[in-house]
Protein backbone atom coordinates (compact mmCIF):
# COMPACT_ATOMS: atom_id res chain seq x y z
CA UNK A 1 0.00 0.00 0.00
CA UNK A 2 1.66 3.47 -0.61
CA UNK A 3 1.00 5.05 2.33
CA UNK A 4 2.80 2.46 4.38
CA UNK A 5 5.83 2.78 2.08
CA UNK A 6 8.73 3.78 4.77
CA UNK A 7 9.19 7.79 5.02
CA UNK A 8 11.96 9.99 4.82
CA UNK A 9 12.21 11.88 7.69
CA UNK A 10 14.31 15.42 9.06
CA UNK A 11 14.72 15.81 12.72
CA UNK A 12 15.98 19.43 13.29
CA UNK A 13 16.80 20.17 17.11
CA UNK A 14 19.31 22.55 18.82
CA UNK A 15 20.66 19.82 21.05
CA UNK A 16 20.98 16.10 20.76
CA UNK A 17 22.39 13.25 22.85
CA UNK A 18 25.01 12.15 23.05
CA UNK A 19 26.38 15.34 21.37
CA UNK A 20 25.22 18.27 23.35
CA UNK A 21 22.21 17.95 26.14
CA UNK A 22 20.48 21.57 28.44
CA UNK A 23 17.67 19.34 28.58
CA UNK A 24 15.23 16.71 28.15
CA UNK A 25 14.82 17.80 24.19
CA UNK A 26 18.06 16.25 23.76
CA UNK A 27 17.10 12.85 25.43
CA UNK A 28 13.65 12.72 22.98
CA UNK A 29 15.58 13.52 19.78
CA UNK A 30 18.44 11.17 20.70
CA UNK A 31 16.33 8.42 21.32
CA UNK A 32 13.22 8.91 18.94
CA UNK A 33 15.05 8.18 15.61
CA UNK A 34 16.41 4.68 16.91
CA UNK A 35 12.83 3.61 17.07
CA UNK A 36 11.87 5.43 13.94
CA UNK A 37 14.56 3.60 12.77
CA UNK A 38 13.76 0.28 13.98
CA UNK A 39 9.77 0.97 12.24
CA UNK A 40 11.69 0.83 9.10
CA UNK A 41 12.05 4.46 8.29
CA UNK A 42 14.70 6.69 6.94
CA UNK A 43 15.80 9.33 9.52
CA UNK A 44 18.06 11.76 9.57
CA UNK A 45 19.40 14.63 12.00
CA UNK A 46 20.20 17.95 11.81
CA UNK A 47 22.27 20.05 14.91
CA UNK A 48 24.94 22.79 15.43
CA UNK A 49 28.25 21.76 15.53
CA UNK A 50 28.60 23.17 19.18
CA UNK A 51 32.39 23.70 20.51
CA UNK A 52 31.67 21.02 22.78
CA UNK A 53 30.82 18.41 19.61
CA UNK A 54 34.66 17.00 19.70
CA UNK A 55 35.06 15.96 15.88
CA UNK A 56 37.73 13.14 16.93
CA UNK A 57 35.27 11.78 20.11
CA UNK A 58 32.45 11.37 17.42
CA UNK A 59 34.38 10.84 14.59
CA UNK A 60 32.68 13.53 12.94
CA UNK A 61 33.27 13.27 9.19
CA UNK A 62 33.03 16.53 6.44
CA UNK A 63 31.14 16.29 4.06
CA UNK A 64 30.07 19.45 2.30
CA UNK A 65 32.01 22.80 2.19
CA UNK A 66 31.22 26.72 1.88
CA UNK A 67 27.46 25.78 1.01
CA UNK A 68 26.22 28.79 0.68
CA UNK A 69 23.25 30.48 3.84
CA UNK A 70 21.05 33.51 2.73
CA UNK A 71 20.46 35.45 6.07
CA UNK A 72 18.35 37.97 4.75
CA UNK A 73 20.63 41.29 2.70
CA UNK A 74 23.95 39.04 3.63
CA UNK A 75 24.92 35.38 2.97
CA UNK A 76 27.14 32.90 5.35
CA UNK A 77 28.86 30.22 4.43
CA UNK A 78 28.73 26.86 6.17
CA UNK A 79 30.79 23.62 6.38
CA UNK A 80 28.51 20.43 6.94
CA UNK A 81 30.11 17.19 9.39
CA UNK A 82 28.24 14.28 9.58
CA UNK A 83 28.05 12.09 12.83
CA UNK A 84 26.02 9.13 13.70
CA UNK A 85 23.57 8.11 16.30
CA UNK A 86 22.25 4.66 16.58
CA UNK A 87 22.50 2.18 13.82
CA UNK A 88 24.24 4.60 11.58
CA UNK A 89 21.59 7.26 11.35
CA UNK A 90 23.24 10.43 10.30
CA UNK A 91 23.41 13.62 12.56
CA UNK A 92 24.17 16.18 9.75
CA UNK A 93 25.96 18.88 11.87
CA UNK A 94 26.31 22.66 10.71
CA UNK A 95 29.85 24.16 10.84
CA UNK A 96 29.30 27.93 11.40
CA UNK A 97 32.27 28.94 13.73
CA UNK A 98 31.10 32.54 13.85
CA UNK A 99 27.46 31.29 15.28
CA UNK A 100 28.37 28.33 17.02
CA UNK A 101 32.11 28.08 18.36
CA UNK A 102 31.00 29.17 21.93
CA UNK A 103 31.51 28.80 25.54
CA UNK A 104 27.53 27.52 25.52
CA UNK A 105 24.89 26.35 23.77
CA UNK A 106 21.93 29.20 24.67
CA UNK A 107 21.77 32.56 26.22
CA UNK A 108 23.02 35.02 23.52
CA UNK A 109 22.20 38.12 21.78
CA UNK A 110 22.16 36.25 18.42
CA UNK A 111 20.20 33.38 19.39
CA UNK A 112 17.77 34.23 16.86
CA UNK A 113 20.46 34.34 14.26
CA UNK A 114 21.82 31.49 15.16
CA UNK A 115 18.78 28.85 15.10
CA UNK A 116 17.62 30.67 11.97
CA UNK A 117 21.38 29.94 10.51
CA UNK A 118 20.62 26.29 11.74
CA UNK A 119 16.96 25.90 9.96
CA UNK A 120 18.25 27.60 6.68
CA UNK A 121 21.64 25.30 6.66
CA UNK A 122 19.16 21.60 7.41
CA UNK A 123 17.43 22.93 4.39
CA UNK A 124 20.13 23.64 2.30
CA UNK A 125 22.43 20.62 3.05
CA UNK A 126 19.32 18.00 1.85
CA UNK A 127 19.47 19.95 -1.09
CA UNK A 128 23.08 19.75 -1.90
CA UNK A 129 22.57 15.80 -0.62
CA UNK A 130 19.47 15.74 -2.88
CA UNK A 131 17.55 13.84 -0.07
CA UNK A 132 13.73 15.26 -0.12
CA UNK A 133 12.63 14.68 3.00
CA UNK A 134 8.36 13.53 3.53
CA UNK A 135 8.67 15.10 6.69
CA UNK A 136 10.50 17.90 8.84
CA UNK A 137 10.24 17.32 12.13
CA UNK A 138 11.15 20.31 14.07
CA UNK A 139 11.21 20.73 17.89
CA UNK A 140 10.90 23.69 19.98
CA UNK A 141 10.91 27.86 19.70
CA UNK A 142 14.90 27.08 17.38
CA UNK A 143 13.14 25.18 14.77
CA UNK A 144 9.67 26.80 14.84
CA UNK A 145 10.46 28.81 11.49
CA UNK A 146 10.70 26.23 9.67
CA UNK A 147 6.81 25.64 8.98
CA UNK A 148 6.44 29.38 8.43
CA UNK A 149 9.33 28.84 5.70
CA UNK A 150 7.31 26.12 4.00
CA UNK A 151 4.60 28.20 3.71
CA UNK A 152 6.58 31.36 2.40
CA UNK A 153 9.75 31.16 0.79
CA UNK A 154 10.34 27.62 0.00
CA UNK A 155 6.62 26.80 -0.51
CA UNK A 156 7.44 26.88 -4.61
CA UNK A 157 10.66 25.12 -3.98
CA UNK A 158 9.95 21.99 -5.96
CA UNK A 159 11.96 20.31 -3.97
CA UNK A 160 10.22 20.43 -0.76
CA UNK A 161 6.10 20.42 -2.45
CA UNK A 162 6.04 17.04 -0.82
CA UNK A 163 7.42 17.64 2.70
CA UNK A 164 5.10 18.09 5.54
CA UNK A 165 6.21 19.82 8.86
CA UNK A 166 5.65 18.50 11.76
CA UNK A 167 6.23 20.82 14.86
CA UNK A 168 6.91 19.57 18.91
CA UNK A 169 6.21 21.54 21.78
CA UNK A 170 8.86 20.63 24.37
CA UNK A 171 8.16 23.80 26.18
CA UNK A 172 5.85 26.29 25.73
CA UNK A 173 7.53 28.75 28.31
CA UNK A 174 10.51 29.25 25.68
CA UNK A 175 8.44 31.34 23.14
CA UNK A 176 11.87 32.39 21.15
CA UNK A 177 11.04 36.33 21.41
CA UNK A 178 12.84 38.68 19.21
CA UNK A 179 13.04 41.82 17.23
CA UNK A 180 11.32 43.15 13.62
CA UNK A 181 15.35 42.57 12.13
CA UNK A 182 14.44 38.85 12.75
CA UNK A 183 11.93 38.60 9.88
CA UNK A 184 14.23 40.10 7.78
CA UNK A 185 17.07 37.30 8.62
CA UNK A 186 14.39 35.21 8.31
CA UNK A 187 13.23 36.51 4.49
CA UNK A 188 9.70 36.38 5.87
CA UNK A 189 9.00 40.45 6.51
CA UNK A 190 6.85 40.76 3.86
CA UNK A 191 2.96 39.79 5.87
CA UNK A 192 5.15 41.52 8.77
CA UNK A 193 4.14 40.68 12.60
CA UNK A 194 0.67 38.16 12.53
CA UNK A 195 -0.94 39.50 15.59
CA UNK A 196 -3.94 38.80 16.37
CA UNK A 197 -3.58 35.24 15.28
CA UNK A 198 0.17 34.76 17.33
CA UNK A 199 0.69 36.53 20.49
CA UNK A 200 2.74 38.96 18.47
CA UNK A 201 1.39 42.09 19.99
CA UNK A 202 3.79 44.55 21.26
CA UNK A 203 5.38 44.10 18.20
CA UNK A 204 7.85 41.00 18.33
CA UNK A 205 8.22 38.07 16.83
CA UNK A 206 7.39 34.93 18.57
CA UNK A 207 8.98 32.22 16.42
CA UNK A 208 7.60 29.29 18.78
CA UNK A 209 3.63 31.19 17.68
CA UNK A 210 4.50 30.55 14.05
CA UNK A 211 6.31 27.18 14.22
CA UNK A 212 2.13 25.99 16.03
CA UNK A 213 0.55 28.75 13.18
CA UNK A 214 2.06 27.38 10.31
CA UNK A 215 2.98 23.26 10.77
CA UNK A 216 1.25 21.03 9.21
CA UNK A 217 0.55 19.65 12.38
CA UNK A 218 1.93 20.28 15.82
CA UNK A 219 2.64 17.87 18.68
CA UNK A 220 3.56 18.13 22.24
CA UNK A 221 4.71 15.44 24.96
CA UNK A 222 2.23 14.14 26.94
CA UNK A 223 -1.66 14.16 25.87
CA UNK A 224 -2.40 15.66 29.39
CA UNK A 225 -0.16 18.82 28.39
CA UNK A 226 -1.79 19.07 24.95
CA UNK A 227 -4.61 19.44 26.90
CA UNK A 228 -3.15 21.72 29.26
CA UNK A 229 -1.85 24.37 26.92
CA UNK A 230 -5.26 24.80 25.30
CA UNK A 231 -6.05 26.81 28.38
CA UNK A 232 -4.70 29.95 30.31
CA UNK A 233 -3.23 28.82 33.00
CA UNK A 234 -1.06 26.56 30.85
CA UNK A 235 -1.34 28.47 27.56
CA UNK A 236 1.48 30.82 27.87
CA UNK A 237 0.21 33.66 26.29
CA UNK A 238 -0.45 30.89 22.58
CA UNK A 239 -3.89 29.08 24.37
CA UNK A 240 -5.46 31.25 21.83
CA UNK A 241 -3.53 30.25 18.48
CA UNK A 242 -3.85 26.52 20.30
CA UNK A 243 -7.42 26.39 20.13
CA UNK A 244 -7.68 27.70 16.81
CA UNK A 245 -5.05 24.55 15.94
CA UNK A 246 -6.32 21.79 18.48
CA UNK A 247 -7.62 19.55 15.42
CA UNK A 248 -4.06 19.81 14.21
CA UNK A 249 -2.54 19.05 17.75
CA UNK A 250 -1.78 15.64 19.41
CA UNK A 251 -0.25 14.54 22.69
CA UNK A 252 2.42 11.59 22.38
CA UNK A 253 4.61 10.99 25.84
CA UNK A 254 7.90 10.88 25.77
CA UNK A 255 9.60 7.08 26.05
CA UNK A 256 12.70 6.56 27.09
CA UNK A 257 16.18 4.77 25.70
CA UNK A 258 15.30 1.42 27.31
CA UNK A 259 19.00 -0.39 26.12
CA UNK A 260 20.36 2.88 27.71
CA UNK A 261 18.15 3.55 30.81
CA UNK A 262 18.91 -0.29 32.21
CA UNK A 263 19.92 -1.12 35.40
CA UNK A 264 20.68 -4.78 34.38
CA UNK A 265 23.40 -3.46 32.32
CA UNK A 266 24.46 0.24 33.07
CA UNK A 267 27.94 0.11 33.48
CA UNK A 268 28.15 3.53 35.49
CA UNK A 269 26.14 1.83 38.83
CA UNK A 270 28.02 0.22 41.73
CA UNK A 271 25.67 -3.23 41.23
CA UNK A 272 23.34 -4.01 38.70
CA UNK A 273 20.13 -5.07 39.16
CA UNK A 274 16.44 -5.92 37.74
CA UNK A 275 13.24 -6.47 38.88
CA UNK A 276 13.68 -9.64 40.13
CA UNK A 277 16.44 -9.05 42.50
CA UNK A 278 15.75 -5.45 44.18
CA UNK A 279 17.82 -6.93 47.04
CA UNK A 280 21.03 -6.22 45.44
CA UNK A 281 19.96 -2.12 44.78
CA UNK A 282 21.15 -1.68 48.32
CA UNK A 283 24.31 -1.70 47.79
CA UNK A 284 24.27 1.22 45.13
CA UNK A 285 22.27 3.19 48.02
CA UNK A 286 25.99 2.77 50.33
CA UNK A 287 27.64 3.95 47.58
CA UNK A 288 25.60 6.70 46.81
CA UNK A 289 25.64 7.54 50.91
CA UNK A 290 29.52 7.31 50.65
CA UNK A 291 29.98 9.31 47.82
CA UNK A 292 27.09 12.10 49.90
CA UNK A 293 29.86 12.19 52.68
CA UNK A 294 26.58 11.29 54.75
CA UNK A 295 26.16 8.66 57.26
CA UNK A 296 25.88 5.22 55.45
CA UNK A 297 22.17 4.25 57.03
CA UNK A 298 19.72 1.72 54.89
CA UNK A 299 16.68 2.86 57.00
CA UNK A 300 16.39 6.27 56.14
CA UNK A 301 14.56 7.53 52.83
CA UNK A 302 16.96 9.26 50.45
CA UNK A 303 15.37 11.80 48.54
CA UNK A 304 16.52 12.84 45.03
CA UNK A 305 16.32 15.80 42.76
CA UNK A 306 17.83 15.78 39.39
CA UNK A 307 17.20 18.60 37.30
CA UNK A 308 17.57 21.62 35.40
CA UNK A 309 17.40 24.50 38.51
CA UNK A 310 14.80 26.52 36.76
CA UNK A 311 11.01 27.52 38.64
CA UNK A 312 9.43 25.23 36.49
CA UNK A 313 10.67 22.60 38.45
CA UNK A 314 9.29 23.43 41.45
CA UNK A 315 12.03 24.63 43.78
CA UNK A 316 10.15 27.59 45.51
CA UNK A 317 8.01 24.56 47.06
CA UNK A 318 10.64 22.45 47.91
CA UNK A 319 12.20 24.88 49.48
CA UNK A 320 9.26 25.79 51.54
CA UNK A 321 9.45 22.01 52.95
CA UNK A 322 12.74 20.92 52.89
CA UNK A 323 13.65 22.24 56.72
CA UNK A 324 10.94 20.47 58.15
CA UNK A 325 11.51 17.03 56.14
CA UNK A 326 15.29 17.03 57.05
CA UNK A 327 13.94 17.67 60.69
CA UNK A 328 12.67 14.00 60.45
CA UNK A 329 15.61 12.69 59.51
CA UNK A 330 15.47 12.48 55.72
CA UNK A 331 18.49 12.03 53.59
CA UNK A 332 18.66 14.53 50.37
CA UNK A 333 20.20 15.13 47.21
CA UNK A 334 20.48 17.39 44.55
CA UNK A 335 21.84 17.03 40.97
CA UNK A 336 21.50 20.08 38.68
CA UNK A 337 22.24 22.71 37.23
CA UNK A 338 20.67 26.52 36.62
CA UNK A 339 19.51 29.92 38.44
CA UNK A 340 21.81 31.30 40.16
CA UNK A 341 19.59 32.07 43.02
CA UNK A 342 18.93 28.48 43.34
CA UNK A 343 22.30 27.45 43.55
CA UNK A 344 22.63 29.61 46.55
CA UNK A 345 19.39 27.74 48.35
CA UNK A 346 20.96 24.68 47.88
CA UNK A 347 24.65 25.40 48.57
CA UNK A 348 23.33 27.13 52.07
CA UNK A 349 21.28 23.75 52.97
CA UNK A 350 24.30 21.72 52.27
CA UNK A 351 26.28 24.02 54.63
CA UNK A 352 23.54 23.69 57.10
CA UNK A 353 23.00 19.86 56.98
CA UNK A 354 26.00 18.53 55.95
CA UNK A 355 25.21 14.79 57.43
CA UNK A 356 21.85 14.73 55.41
CA UNK A 357 22.23 16.96 52.69
CA UNK A 358 24.94 16.63 48.98
CA UNK A 359 24.38 18.74 46.44
CA UNK A 360 26.57 18.68 42.60
CA UNK A 361 25.52 21.52 40.61
CA UNK A 362 26.75 20.17 37.56
CA UNK A 363 25.71 18.15 34.88
CA UNK A 364 26.84 14.65 34.98
CA UNK A 365 25.14 11.26 33.13
CA UNK A 366 27.17 8.74 35.83
CA UNK A 367 26.21 10.54 38.69
CA UNK A 368 22.38 11.12 37.55
CA UNK A 369 22.24 6.94 37.03
CA UNK A 370 24.14 6.39 40.60
CA UNK A 371 21.31 8.52 42.06
CA UNK A 372 18.29 6.87 40.53
CA UNK A 373 19.72 3.46 41.44
CA UNK A 374 20.84 4.53 44.99
CA UNK A 375 17.79 6.93 46.58
CA UNK A 376 14.56 5.77 47.58
CA UNK A 377 12.35 8.73 46.41
CA UNK A 378 12.28 11.23 43.65
CA UNK A 379 11.05 14.31 43.64
CA UNK A 380 9.01 16.12 40.85
CA UNK A 381 7.01 18.97 42.01
CA UNK A 382 6.86 21.14 38.36
CA UNK A 383 4.62 23.98 38.50
CA UNK A 384 4.22 22.76 34.38
CA UNK A 385 5.93 19.73 33.11
CA UNK A 386 5.41 18.56 29.14
CA UNK A 387 6.71 15.11 29.80
CA UNK A 388 9.44 14.94 32.39
CA UNK A 389 11.58 12.40 31.91
CA UNK A 390 13.55 11.87 35.29
CA UNK A 391 10.32 10.36 36.85
CA UNK A 392 10.15 7.44 33.73
CA UNK A 393 14.22 7.26 34.67
CA UNK A 394 13.88 6.80 38.10
CA UNK A 395 10.74 4.08 37.98
CA UNK A 396 13.28 2.59 35.32
CA UNK A 397 15.58 1.65 38.68
CA UNK A 398 13.38 1.62 41.25
CA UNK A 399 12.84 4.87 42.35
CA UNK A 400 9.50 5.83 43.71
CA UNK A 401 8.21 9.06 42.22
CA UNK A 402 6.41 11.69 44.22
CA UNK A 403 5.22 14.10 41.76
CA UNK A 404 2.69 17.08 40.99
CA UNK A 405 -0.20 15.73 39.08
CA UNK A 406 0.74 18.24 36.09
CA UNK A 407 1.54 17.03 32.51
CA UNK A 408 3.35 14.10 31.77
CA UNK A 409 4.05 13.28 35.29
CA UNK A 410 0.21 12.71 35.63
CA UNK A 411 0.27 10.41 32.76
CA UNK A 412 3.34 8.18 34.04
CA UNK A 413 2.41 8.25 37.64
CA UNK A 414 -0.55 7.37 39.99
CA UNK A 415 -1.02 7.98 43.54
CA UNK A 416 -0.62 4.45 45.05
CA UNK A 417 -4.02 3.69 46.78
CA UNK A 418 -4.11 1.20 49.76
CA UNK A 419 -7.38 -0.11 49.30
CA UNK A 420 -7.39 -1.13 45.53
CA UNK A 421 -3.31 -2.04 46.03
CA UNK A 422 -3.18 0.14 42.68
CA UNK A 423 -0.12 2.67 41.68
CA UNK A 424 3.13 3.26 41.00
CA UNK A 425 4.10 6.73 43.15
CA UNK A 426 2.56 9.53 44.95
CA UNK A 427 0.54 12.22 43.71
CA UNK A 428 -0.19 15.53 44.65
CA UNK A 429 -2.60 17.85 42.52
CA UNK A 430 -2.13 21.67 43.88
CA UNK A 431 1.07 24.20 43.85
CA UNK A 432 0.68 23.95 47.35
CA UNK A 433 3.73 23.12 49.77
CA UNK A 434 1.19 21.55 52.09
CA UNK A 435 -0.16 18.92 49.55
CA UNK A 436 3.31 18.34 48.31
CA UNK A 437 4.28 18.13 52.01
CA UNK A 438 1.38 15.44 52.48
CA UNK A 439 2.62 13.59 49.60
CA UNK A 440 5.90 13.16 51.20
CA UNK A 441 4.64 11.82 54.33
CA UNK A 442 2.37 9.29 52.81
CA UNK A 443 5.61 8.10 51.09
CA UNK A 444 7.62 8.09 54.06
CA UNK A 445 4.99 6.04 55.75
CA UNK A 446 4.58 3.57 53.20
CA UNK A 447 8.42 3.27 52.95
CA UNK A 448 8.44 1.25 56.05
CA UNK A 449 6.04 -1.49 54.80
CA UNK A 450 9.06 -3.40 52.43
CA UNK A 451 6.72 -5.62 50.60
CA UNK A 452 4.18 -2.86 49.67
CA UNK A 453 6.93 -0.15 48.68
CA UNK A 454 8.86 -3.36 46.53
CA UNK A 455 5.50 -3.87 44.60
CA UNK A 456 5.64 -0.17 43.69
CA UNK A 457 9.23 -0.49 42.97
CA UNK A 458 8.41 -3.22 41.23
CA UNK A 459 5.84 -1.66 39.17
CA UNK A 460 7.72 1.24 37.98
CA UNK A 461 10.74 -1.29 36.80
CA UNK A 462 8.24 -3.13 34.80
CA UNK A 463 5.79 -0.37 33.12
CA UNK A 464 6.84 0.00 29.39
CA UNK A 465 7.89 3.34 28.99
CA UNK A 466 9.94 2.74 26.05
CA UNK A 467 9.95 4.67 22.56
CA UNK A 468 8.41 1.80 20.24
CA UNK A 469 4.64 2.66 21.42
CA UNK A 470 5.29 6.31 21.12
CA UNK A 471 7.41 5.98 17.90
CA UNK A 472 4.68 4.27 16.12
CA UNK A 473 2.21 7.10 17.10
CA UNK A 474 4.57 9.58 15.86
CA UNK A 475 4.57 7.43 12.40
CA UNK A 476 0.88 8.30 12.17
CA UNK A 477 1.15 11.63 13.47
CA UNK A 478 3.67 12.05 9.81
CA UNK A 479 1.47 10.03 7.88
CA UNK A 480 -1.55 12.55 9.00
CA UNK A 481 0.65 15.88 8.48
CA UNK A 482 1.44 14.44 4.65
CA UNK A 483 -1.89 13.66 3.86
CA UNK A 484 -2.97 17.15 5.32
CA UNK A 485 -0.46 18.87 3.68
CA UNK A 486 -1.59 16.95 0.26
CA UNK A 487 -4.90 18.31 0.63
CA UNK A 488 -3.36 22.02 1.50
CA UNK A 489 -1.17 22.04 -1.22
C1 LIG B 1 11.29 19.88 28.11
C2 LIG B 1 10.15 19.73 29.12
C3 LIG B 1 10.09 18.32 29.69
C4 LIG B 1 10.12 17.29 28.57
C5 LIG B 1 11.31 17.54 27.66
C6 LIG B 1 11.40 16.57 26.50
O1 LIG B 1 12.51 19.86 28.78
O2 LIG B 1 10.29 20.67 30.18
O3 LIG B 1 8.91 18.13 30.44
O4 LIG B 1 10.21 16.01 29.12
O5 LIG B 1 11.25 18.84 27.14
O6 LIG B 1 10.24 16.57 25.71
Amino acid sequence: MQSERPLKVLILAAEIVPFAKVGGLADVVGALPKALQALGHDVRLVMPRYRQVDPNRFHLQPILEAVPVSMGNYQVQVSVCRGEIGDHIPVYMIDAPRYFDRENIYGYTDDGERFILLCRAALETVQALNWSPDVVHCNDWHTGIVPNWMQTIYRDNAFFANTASVYTIHNLAYHGIFGYRLLEVAGVATNGFLYPQIAEFGNVVDIMGRGILFADTVTTVSERYAQEILTPTFGEKLDHLLRSRRDRLFGILNGIDYQEINPATDGYIHTQFDAQSLERRIENKVALQEQMHVPVREDVPLLAMISRLTDQKGFDLLGQIIQPLLAQGIQFVLLGIGDQHYHEMFQSLAARYPEQVAIFLTFNTELARRIYAGSDMFLMPSRFEPCGTSQMNAMRYGCVPIVRQVGGLADTVQEYDPSSGDGNGFVFKNYDPWEFFAAVVRAMALYRFKDIWRTLQQRGMEADHSWNASAKRYVEVYRNAIEYHGTNA
